[in-house]
């Protein structure tokens, strides 16, 4: 049973059709990546999966159980990493255990064990502004995280780094899910960030954003991804699809 489908789902936003007709499916321990070009539709397909806004038409099934319309089932990174800067790192990355009514003293214990995997081990009492842009990325992530561990959403979780920084935040998020396996549609329009990170691609067309190719990077062979590179590019690229 896929962990996230999502069936013919159609989306117009004042009176501009923003998705047309998307459907996918994202199997258990999945990591798949959306791309597509700006303003296509990306966020806005990501809200209606998790639950913030409704599709006009489709429906969207979380481990098989519709869930359209509905929130709480996934974790949701969106664009802006909205940390409180008036909490400090360990505190921002509890808040999800604390509203689902952990006790702080359990919540704090649970976070800290994360930390050396997400990086930030003595960093737990910095405040936001103290940390670098991808320190908090990394603390975004972990928040997002403890909110439900199993299903994650990511919107575009590098695209404001620099490029050196995006480079090493992406090689670490890849070893992270090797390591603790969730399900996760990142969010990019960036095809060297899906191709590495991703098992399968999900190519949109700009507005109203449509489902044009579905790849899955070898990963293995730099010559194979070339030349998937070259196809995205095309779709990507091709004057008009319709
Ligand atoms: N709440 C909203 N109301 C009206 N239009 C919106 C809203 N959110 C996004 N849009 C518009 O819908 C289109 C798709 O936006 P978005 O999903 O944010 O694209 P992407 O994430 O791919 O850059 C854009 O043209 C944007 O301006
Ligand atoms: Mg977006």
């Amino acid at each position: 049973m896929a962990a996230i489908k999502v069936t013919g789902v159609s989306k117009t936003l004042e009176g501009l059709k923003t998705l047309d007709n998307i459907s996918l499916a994202v199997e258990c321990r999945e990591f798949r990546a959306i791309l597509g070009p700006s303003g296509c539709g990306k966020s806005t397909l990501l809200n209606i999966i998790a639950g913030l806004l409704k599709p006009d038409q489709g429906r969207i099934e979380l481990g098989g159980v519709d869930w359209t319309g509905r929130t709480g089932r996934v974790s949701y990174m969106q664009q802006k990493d909205l940390l409180l800067p008036w909490k400090n790192i360990l505190d921002n990355v509890c808040i999800p255990l604390l509203l689902r009514g952990v006790s702080r003293k359990e919540a704090h214990g649970t976070a800290r064990t994360y930390l050396p995997d997400f990086g930030l081990d003595g960093f737990e009492a910095y405040y936001p502004r103290q940390l670098s842009g991808g320190m908090r990325q990394r603390a975004a992530l972990l928040r997002t995280y403890l909110f439900t561990s199993d299903i994650m959403l990511l919107d575009e979780p590098f695209a404001t780094l620099d490029a050196i920084t995006r480079g090493k935040m992406q090689v670490w998020l890849k070893e992270l899910c090797a390591k603790y396996k969730p399900t996760v549609i990142l969010v990019t329009h960036d095809i060297e960030e899906a191709l590495l990170l991703a098992d399968t691609i999900y190519v949109l067309s700009s507005r109203p954003a449509r489902v044009l190719l579905q790849a899955e990077p070898a990963g293995v062979t730099a010559a194979i991804n070339n030349q998937l590179k070259q196809e995205i590019l095309a779709v990507l690229e091709a004057p008009s699809t319709r």
